[in-house]
């Protein structure tokens, strides 16, 4: 048994996995990521639906976690009450930090970088109704950037044109003091994107899920092994040959990944 299984379509979970364990080093985990079917953002909600919780029902028998953490925007605005309800563990979300950035923000502008799926869910116009009801939100769906996020952690070159493409809309917001960062890939690019908005403050949900789950596990973590005797946090994929993914896990603290077949739903060509 573990802690935390961190759920995501592909790396962007190991921006929330890092912030876990600085939050909780002892903390014992596994990561799970469907990236057969990546990029989410750009999948029909109902087949995403089925295939996450397929996905996440399947993983959790093999791995048996304390807790769920869905380390994904996208899925996390579209199928936490459809995983909550096959679950029998607790279920931790992750949702654009819309709240935090309308507290920070001054100028009542703030900016969301996200999926085109999770800037135009209806979960997304509630959190803005209910938390930064005065703000204007300029939401930029930058699906590009999840793919030069995965090809950053797996050491190929950033495209810079699609970086400043993706940040343009939120520059000619001269008034904009504040970034989300609504997919959890982001984070890993922060260091390339920060400086083409500098003097803006940028925030994710990473630390605030560290929180949570911190809040959640309580006393119930498991005891860590003694030294020299820790073993490797399991990771699963449902496209493990993909030849880089072994390396950045392990980089990341985890094993080489194991295999996660899912047959239904099966991975269906993405919307665009
Ligand atoms: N990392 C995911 C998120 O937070 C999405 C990436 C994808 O489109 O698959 O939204």
């Amino acid at each position: 048994m573990i802690d935390a299984l961190i759920f995501d379509s592909g790396v962007g979970g190991l921006s929330v996995s890092e912030e876990i364990r600085r939050r909780m080093p002892d903390c014992s985990l596994g990561y799970l990521c469907d990236n057969a079917a990546l990029p989410y953002g750009t999948r029909r909600d109902d087949w995403l639906i089925e295939r996450i919780v397929a996905v996440c029902v399947s993983a959790c028998e093999l791995a048996r976690p304390r807790v769920l953490v869905v380390a994904c925007n996208t899925a996390s605005t579209l199928a936490l009450a459809a995983l909550r309800a096959r679950l029998p563990i607790p279920v931790i979300g992750t949702v654009p930090a819309i709240k935090p950035a309308a507290e920070a923000s001054r100028s009542r502008t703030i900016g969301l970088l996200a999926t085109g799926a999770t800037v135009h869910r209806p979960y997304l116009d509630r959190l803005i109704a209910d938390h930064a009801s005065d703000c204007r939100v300029v939401r930029v769906a930058a699906d590009a950037l999840v793919i030069q996020a995965e090809s950053h952690l797996a050491g190929k070159a950033i495209d810079a044109r699609t970086l400043q493409m993706a940040v343009a809309p939120l520059r000619a917001a001269a008034e904009l003091d504040v970034v989300v960062l609504g997919c959890t890939h982001f984070p890993l690019l922060r260091g390339l994107l920060e400086p083409l908005m500098p003097d803006r403050l940028w925030i994710d949900s990473g630390a605030a899920i560290a929180r949570r789950l911190s809040q959640v596990l309580g006393d119930t973590r498991s005891v860590p092994a003694p030294p020299g005797e820790a073993s490797e946090a399991p990771s699963w994929a449902t496209a493990p040959q993909v030849p880089s993914l072994g390396p950045i896990l392990r980089r990341f603290g985890y094993s080489s990944p194991l295999a996660l077949e899912i047959t239904q739903p099966a991975v269906a060509t993405p919307v665009s």
